[in-house]
């Protein structure tokens, strides 16, 4: 059986649990969790994966300094990244960690399968290792001769037995395929930076167990050595589509996956280990493993190992999940890095959120209420400004869907607000309070009918980007659940929405923030901690 192009698989890094979540990981979550229920909403089958990586040496050492077990540790952490999944809306299909027995069972044997085919053997090692990054590196890599080249911070001298990959045999064939699969690494920046820096000057082989770590999956015909990380971590990809299981029609469904999203600095395991070790596995590689930038804070990267960290949970608290998802989504160019600060974020909101599309709901919703006591009357002839409206309507599904494909989130939700703001414009130009006044009572109803309408469509395409908000534009305007006018189909025709519906005005859907941004109340978001 060969994977249909109709099922779509897409996943996130697994995030290490050695420290809470923050807004980077929120981030990378949030593009993937649209792309899914974009997908899902055009009618493919998605699976949809995220999860912890729970092994390591920096859990230990978490661990050890709280006095509790690594695994203890690493319960804890789980339970703080699931919760922000759910406040998030993150519509995850399976969620991975990997201290699960399904996940280690199938390190163990893809270790055992590439031990005994010969692309891992054993010999010592000594070399320049980051324990923070958990990253081996070369003299020539380091900064200043002495530091990690990821992180900045001072490496130490490791010397011990190993079991080693042999990336060198793989090396040509992998050039090979990037320079035949021009989507497979992307933005194509990251496929030329994977070639020159890593690919074209050689592969050296890969440290793939160790004896050092303590706290991993045991190498299964050795219970001295510890699976190394990344090779650990990457195999989650398959091991929860039940890959060496007896029932792999999960494997068969939706192996090779659409999208590995993941962040610039973890591209190259994703695009060297992980290629290679599918290879070694004769199983098709990824079709698109797309490396995204980073948040910055301050032009600073956040990241745990650094310690400026933005909590989303404080984020959310104060401006919602579909506002952190918003900014997310449309102020971030996917691939490019970009600066969060509170101020940005407030304006955004209050420009964007509270006038641009809150307003855009509530005054049709009053002005239907006012004028018609809640009731949408059908739309007689149409003129001009009605048929320009209607177009740019029918045409905004194509536009998102094109940037959709073309991961573009932020293009999709700029021809979205595209729409929203040729709503709002449309009335101020049509000034339904002056036909009211006029008495011109059919023409006050085919505006207020085209705004409903215009903001079904509006409704319908924000279902992936923000749901709550599409929730509530639904359910303000009564459209009843059982109509089947918010799925992508019904998009194809502007008209659909039922006269005689009533509408229903409800809380705005983002009040307008005139405070201060939460730092300066003396709150730590978006201060270095
Ligand atoms: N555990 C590994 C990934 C293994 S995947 C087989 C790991 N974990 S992590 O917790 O460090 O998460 C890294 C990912 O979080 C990045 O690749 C990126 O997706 C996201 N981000 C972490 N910090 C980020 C920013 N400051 N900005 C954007 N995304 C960031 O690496």
């Amino acid at each position: 059986m060969t994977k249909s192009s109709d099922n779509y698989y897409i996943t996130t890094p697994i995030y290490y649990a050695s420290g809470k979540p923050h807004i980077g990981h929120a981030y990378t979550t949030i593009v993937a969790d649209a792309l899914a229920r974009f997908y899902r909403l055009v009618g493919k089958r998605v699976h949809f994966l995220t999860g912890t990586d729970e092994h390591g040496q920096k859990v230990v050492e978490k661990a050890t300094e709280q006095g509790i077990t690594p695994q203890e540790f690493v319960d804890a952490l789980d339970l703080d990244f699931r919760a922000l999944w759910q406040r998030l809306q993150i519509s995850n299909d399976d969620y991975v960690r990997t201290t699960q027995a399904r996940h280690r069972v199938v390190v163990q044997r893809i270790f055992d399968k590439l031990y005994q085919q010969g692309d891992i053997y054993k010999r010592s090692y000594e070399g320049h290792y980051c324990v923070p990054c958990e990253a081996f590196w070369t003299e020539r890599q380091l900064t200043d001769g002495k530091l990690c080249p990821d992180c900045g911070r001072e490496v130490t001298w490791l010397s011990e037995e190993s079991y080693y990959f042999r990336a060198s045999n793989y090396a040509q064939r992998l050039i090979e395929y990037i320079d035949a699969h021009p989507d497979f690494i992307r933005p194509v920046t990251r496929a030329n930076e994977m070639m020159s820096n890593f690919l074209r000057p050689g592969l050296q082989d890969i440290c793939v167990a160790r004896s050092s770590l303590k706290w991993g999956v045991q190498v299964p015909f050795d219970p001295e050595q510890v699976v190394y990380v990344w090779i650990d971590a990457l195999s989650n990809y398959i091991s929860v589509l039940g890959y060496t299981e007896e029932d792999d029609s999960l494997m068969q469904n939706f192996w090779p996956a659409d999208l590995h999203l993941v962040g610039k600095e973890i591209t190259r395991f994703h695009c060297i280990i992980w290629p290679i070790i599918l290879m070694a596995l004769d199983l098709p590689l990824p079709d698109t493993v797309f490396g995204h930038g980073w948040l910055l804070f301050d032009d600073d990267k956040m990241s745990k190992s650094k310690g400026n960290i933005i909590d989303p949970n404080e984020v959310i608290d104060e401006f919602g999940s579909d506002a952190l998802r918003y900014y997310l989504l449309a102020k971030v160019q996917l691939g490019n890095d970009a600066n969060y600060t509170d101020d940005l974020f407030t304006l955004v909101f209050n420009v964007d959120l509270a006038n641009d599309l809150g307003n855009l709901l509530s005054r049709t919703v009053a002005m239907i209420e006012r004028y018609f006591q809640g009731e949408v009357h059908a739309a007689t002839a149409a003129d001009e400004a009605d048929q320009e409206l209607q177009n740019l309507a029918l045409a905004t599904p194509a536009a998102v869907r094109a940037a959709m494909d073309a991961l573009e989130p932020n293009t999709a939700l700029a021809a979205i607000w595209k729409l929203v703001g040729a709503c709002n414009k449309y009335i101020d130009n049509q000034a339904p309070w002056a036909l009211q006044r006029e008495g011109k009572i059919e023409r006050l109803q085919t505006v207020l009918y085209q705004l409903s309408e215009a903001l079904r469509f509006i409704g319908v395409l924000l279902q992936p980007f923000l749901p709550t908000t599409a929730e509530s534009i639904f359910t303000q305007l009564g459209i009843p659940d059982h109509i089947k006018i918010h799925t992508w189909d019904s998009l194809a025709e502007f008209g659909l929405f039922p006269p005689g519906t009533v509408v229903h005005k409800g809380d705005p859907l983002f009040p307008r923030h005139l405070d201060t941004p939460p730092a300066e109340k003396g709150n730590t978001k978006g201060q270095k901690v």
